[in-house]
């Protein structure tokens, strides 16, 4: 398992470029399923995650070509419809070939994801959603046994406004026969990049990232080209980089109406930046201040980028209180922070962060989830002396080349390889 090895003192400086976001690319390589013929997707970050994804389109029938960012899928006329448990307990996101299995096939048997670090993470509203739209399905031998002889248009409100759940049920719609309005959609920019995509292969949909959805069902999808958008959460990762080191560095190819709310909590603690239509240039600041966040569904704070806006709330003045609202269990990152000298308490889903710019102190840390990886590498850049973050396998799911664009930042950094 390899390791990332960080020595701190440096101000990063330069430019970087943001890779295209994952979250994306992980419902649209699913969306493709609705359309035989050749898809080809590009800006795709190379990632462990669409690894097993890929693994799941092969499985699946697909051919699948990955190279240079550009991933090419070959959606047969007939799919199998066998989601293995192998494959999907590696990532999660694979139940979002439910919806495209059902419209496309009419059956559907995909292993139940499970359970991961950050929290318990159901999949019951993606199940109410396809049984709206018609599928009858039952849980057997921890798979989910779907089948429907036509998904047919239908009103679905969501109590919460899942990502994955509307992703599930904006696919399975689109290929439906009917009308179908969700309502409490979620509105997060990779649910508008999924409906631009479904819109190209000749779907229907209004209302992508507002809370109502409408899709028009139609008959049949063709396959198509198309460019994943920038990752938002490496560009708020990258971004806190910057402002940690107290360097000038700018974070290229970034879609900063993305990061709205993130940008917003950063002014307020006094980090310059200047921001424009596709970059954000974090200048060099030396002291800031603490700030309160409170996570929440798009436009709110993403929890995607909590815990490395935990890092750097250490390393500002006075007290910041940080309470998750998405995840029971997204804390995993603090007690590897106290490990470096942190001051942080936890009482349920609210952490208290008292900052100590310069405070913290290199140590042995280990990685639990993915973005409590990158939590541990930024903090690593400013802690006196050397981290090292073991099973960065968990880093590797979701960031590209990340100790590679640390570096050419001038970041002491170094994977060892084990
Ligand atoms: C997606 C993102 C993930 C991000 C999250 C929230 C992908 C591949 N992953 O995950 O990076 O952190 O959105 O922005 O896009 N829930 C239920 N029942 C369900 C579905 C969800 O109770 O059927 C709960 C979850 O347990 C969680 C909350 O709703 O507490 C949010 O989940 P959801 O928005 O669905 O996140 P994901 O799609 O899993």
């Amino acid at each position: 398992m390899d390791k990332m090895h960080v020595i701190s003192g440096v101000k990063l400086n330069g430019e970087v470029s943001t890779s295209g976001a994952k979250n994306s690319v992980l419902a649209l390589v699913f969306a493709s399923l609705l359309a035989p013929g050749r898809h080809r997707l590009t800006n795709v970050p190379f990632l462990k995650d669409i690894e097993s994804a890929n693994l799941l389109l092969k499985s699946l029938g697909c051919e699948v070509t990955f190279a240079n960012n550009e991933l090419i899928i070959v959606v047969p006329q007939t799919l199998k419809y066998h989601a293995d448990y192998e494959i999907v307990r590696k990532m999660r996101a694979s139940i979002l070939c439910l919806g495209p299995l059902l419209a496309r096939t009419q059956k559907a048997e995909v292993s139940l994801p499970g359970g991961c670090a950050i929290g318990a993470r159901p999949i019951n509203l993606h199940l109410e959603a396809m049984r709206a739209l018609g599928a009858e399905l039952k849980l057997e031998n921890g798979y989910v046994i779907g089948h429907a002889k036509k998904l047919v248009g239908a009103p679905i409100t969501f109590d919460f406004a899942t990502v994955g759940g509307t992703e599930n049920a904006m696919m399975a719609a689109a290929l439906s026969e009917g009308e179908t309005i969700i309502d409490n959609a979620a509105k997060e920019p990779e649910i508008v990049d999924l409906a631009n995509y479904l819109k190209k292969m000749g779907a229907k949909i209004e209302g992508a990232g507002t809370s109502t959805i409408k899709i028009q069902g139609v008959d049949t999808l063709k396959a198509v080209d198309h460019e994943i958008i920038a990752d938002r959460v490496e560009a708020g990762t990258l971004i806190i980089a910057g402002a940690m080191t107290g360097g000038e560095i700018t974070v290229k190819k970034c879609d900063p109406s993305h990061l709205d709310t993130f940008l917003k909590k950063l002014k307020e603690a006094g980090i310059k930046m200047q921001i424009e239509k596709q970059s954000v240039t974090v200048l060099p600041t030396d002291k800031f201040r603490c700030v309160d966040i409170t996570t929440g569904p798009h436009p709110g704070f993403p929890t995607d980028l909590q815990a490395q806006f935990m890092a750097l709330m250490t390393q500002g003045q006075g007290a910041s209180v940080i309470k998750e609202t998405i995840f029971e269990n997204r804390f995993m990152h603090v007690q590897e922070l106290l490990r470096m000298g942190a001051h942080v308490s936890i009482s349920t889903n609210t952490a208290t962060v008292h900052g100590e710019p310069g405070g913290l102190m290199g140590a042995p840390v280990m990685a639990t989830d993915l973005r409590a990886s990158a939590c541990l590498v930024l903090a690593g850049l400013v802690a006196k002396g050397e981290t090292t973050v073991s099973r960065i396998y968990h880093l590797d799911r979701g960031y590209e080349k990340l100790e590679d664009k640390l570096a050419k930042l001038g970041a002491r950094i170094q994977r060892i390889k084990e």
